[in-house]
Parts: C-alpha cells; structure tokens; sequence
C-alpha cells in the first residue's frame, strides 16, 4: 500500500471531538484543534494521526510532505444542492424585487416549471459539462463530498438523465438524491396522480439503475401535502431508499413534524417552525439543514438557529444552490450569513459544514471528520481557522483532498 505522510502539521483541526457529541451542542473544543501533528493516510483514508515523534518506525519509507507553515481541516460536507439544470432565472429575480412572489412565479408557469423547460431541452453531454464545471467550482472550496438533486425535469426521461449526469461526475464524492416530487409537471393535472406515476414507473428504475441513493420531496402549500409526501416515502423506504424533506420552507406545512415521524435523514429549511417543531427536531435523529443564502435571496425569515441549537438540535448549513431561491455556490458567504444572520459561533459553522452534514447525508462514519479509519478528505491551506466564514468573497484553498488523492491545486499566475 502506497502511504503518504503529511508531517509536522502547523495546525490540525479534525473535528474528533463534534463527531463524538453527534454535530450537537458544539463549542470550540470540539473543533479538536492540535499543533505539529503528523497524519498517515494510505488506500484512500486515514490511517494514522499523533505527534511526529511517534511516527511508526515502519512508516518512515513513505511519501513525506512537510506541511510546518499549513493548516489542514477536514473537507468540507455540501449537502444540499439542485446542481443540475438548465438556463437561467435571472430575469423572476427582478419580478420578485419588485414584488411578485414564488409562488405567484411559480403558478404563471415561471420557478420550477420554467428551469424544467430548459432542463427537458438540454442535451445530456451539455448537462455533464455544465454540472461538472460547478463541481469545480464547489471543490475548489474545499467541498470534498457534494449532494446533488435532480428535480428539474420531472418526466422520466429528464429525471433519469440528470441522475446519470450525477453518475458521471468526477471529483468529490457525490450523493444523489431523486427530487421528482418539486412540482407539478404540465402532463397531470393533480399532484396525487402525479405521487402515483412516481410510485409506480419512476421509483421502481431508479432503484433498479441505483441512480440515487435518497429520495426528497418539496412539503408546501401549493406543491405537495404531508400526506402525499408519506404515501411516496412509504413506496421509496420498500425500494431501499433513504428520504429528507424540503420542509416549512415558505409556510407551515407538516414537512418537519413529517421528517421526526417518518425518520428522515434530514428537514431542510425549517425556516416557519414553531417550539413544537423545534423541540420534536431537537430529539430526534434528524438533521436540520439551514440553508441562508436561499433565505437570503428570497428577503424571508431565517431558521431560529439559536433555539434549535439551544435545545439540542444537531444542525448543517449548505447553500442550496439552484437557480430560483439561491442561484450561488459561495460556501463562505452562507457560513457568514449562519455567523450574522442566525447567530452562530464560527465553530457552531464549521461543525454544521462537516460534522452536521456528514449526518445529513448518513455519511457519517466516513466523511466529516479526521479520524483514524476515515476517508482521508481535507484541505491545505495557510488560512488561519478565525478566517473561515468570515469573507464574503468564496475561500480558495491551497489544496483539496479527496480518499488522499489531490484533485485541486491553487492555479498560480505567472506573469
Ligand atoms: O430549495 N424549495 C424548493 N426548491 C428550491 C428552489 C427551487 C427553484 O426555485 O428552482 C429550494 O429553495
Ligand atoms: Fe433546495
């Protein structure tokens, strides 16, 4: 086996101690933050980490980088995006400046219905080439593991090709999740014979194709009801799939209570929950992904991040890049918007990007944090820590590791 070894690390952080507590209650120990450390990765993760002068006798043939004036942080999680579509929507933006709401958009046939126009059009090499430049765009970032939606194309055919567009990426580890149930498409005229078509054709070949591991659902008045929501879980969970939820998103809609009942992996938003939802979440199992810059875009409240960390709940932060409600991919400027919008600390954000989306994701016991054992996925940087999430410009990391394999060197001029 081919080892390497990073030697004398200025500053390790390896979020050991968030991972413990389950990405819940987090303080600044729990960031795990040790100086001069060295970390031996080998086959793709983690294989051992502690102070040089321990360094098994057997590892000193192995690869050395000196990293004395780096700091290394574990990858960063991303775990909400609609990253493949097609056009752009720029022109709503300013219709809803000036006063029309989402939905408003959306029932004129604009929002969803109008990225799935050009997504349907689009050719699958273009969809690829698209997707893949904002792959990079993510990695050079620093996201290391990167979900990604479907959901603009509703019909078979478009689902299928966006979720093999997925397939074919290169980079970062990608999860995919099947969001069929975004909107209603113009071939149904109700959004129960639509959960049926769902059930019955679309589910069963994505399962069959093992085109996406997680199925999610947009739970709002005007798209789909907690019931149909339960009746498409109920179907997917036989299939062997895992379900998040788009939940109280713009209105109370039964998404987070849905999410605690059902067990989802993760309600996300959760931006108009009451202490009932918050309390439920907070003893659950669920992750609640709080995605700002979305909120951001939209001018709308943010999640009570505060209440629900005060009350136990574990919690990630993620862009939510898509076209409509957040049309960025600046991972920095969400941190920062969690910092100054929802009030948390900068390690509450640096937990909630790793630690918290890895649970999101129920990657867990794999990515997240820098752990013996562990998939050996981090960044090299000379940023100091207190600068993460602190620009609104987005970070540019020196060097990005996926399974210990390089795939992102800072490009450098020359002049
Ligand atoms: O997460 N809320 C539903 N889906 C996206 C927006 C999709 C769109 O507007 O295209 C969201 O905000
Ligand atoms: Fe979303």
């Amino acid at each position: 086996m081919k080892k390497t070894i990073f030697r004398k690390i200025g500053l390790l952080m390896t979020c050991e101690g968030a991972m413990k507590k389950q990405g819940r209650h987090i303080q600044e120990k729990d960031l795990s933050i040790v100086q001069n450390q060295s970390m031996v990765v080998g086959d793709g993760t983690v294989l051992w980490i502690g102070p040089d002068q321990k360094l098994p006798r057997q590892l000193k043939s192995a690869k050395e980088i000196d990293c004395r004036d780096r700091q290394i942080y574990p990858g960063l999680v991303e775990c909400h995006t609609h990253l493949g579509f097609g056009g752009s929507r720029a022109d709503e933006f300013e219709q809803r400046l000036c006063g029309v709401s989402y939905q408003e958009i959306n029932r004129r046939g604009g929002g969803i219905q109008s990225t799935m126009q050009k997504t349907r059009k689009m050719k699958q090499a273009d969809l690829l080439m698209k997707s893949q430049k904002r792959v990079e765009k993510f990695v050079q970032q620093g996201v290391t593991t990167l979900e990604a939606k479907s959901g603009y194309g509703l019909d078979l055919k478009t689902e299928i090709k966006i979720l093999e567009v997925y397939s074919k990426l290169k980079g970062p580890r990608i999860i995919k999740t099947y969001l069929g149930p975004h909107s209603l498409p113009p071939e149904f005229s109700t959004h129960d014979e639509y959960i049926d078509f769902i059930c019955q054709k679309v589910l069963p070949q994505i399962a069959k194709k093992k085109l996406a591991e997680r199925v999610d659902i947009f739970v709002e008045k005007g798209f789909f009801t907690p019931a149909q929501a339960k009746r498409y879980f109920t179907q997917a969970e036989k299939l062997g799939f895992e379900a998040v939820i788009h939940a109280d998103q713009l209105s109370l809609s039964g998404g987070s209570l849905l999410a605690v009942e059902h067990g989802a992996q993760s309600a996300d938003h959760v931006i108009e929950i009451g202490e009932p939802e918050i309390k439920s979440l907070a003893k659950s199992e669920v992750t609640c992904v709080l995605l700002p810059l979305a909120d951001f875009y939209m001018r709308c409240s943010y999640p009570k991040a505060r209440q629900l960390i005060g009350e136990g709940a574990r919690v990630a932060v993620a862009t939510d890049f898509n076209p409509g409600s957040s049309p960025s991919q600046n991972v920095s400027l969400t941190g920062l918007l969690a910092r100054l919008e929802m009030k948390m600390t900068l390690p509450e954000v640096i937990a909630a990007y790793t630690v918290g989306a890895s649970f999101a994701l129920n990657k867990n016991s794999l990515v997240g944090s820098l752990e013996v054992g562990k998939s050996a996925d981090f960044v090299m940087t000379s940023l100091d820590w207190s600068e993460l999430f602190y620009s609104a410009d987005s970070f540019g990391f020196d060097q990005v590791y996926v399974r210990g394999r390089q795939i992102y060197s800072a490009a450098h001029y020359e002049i």
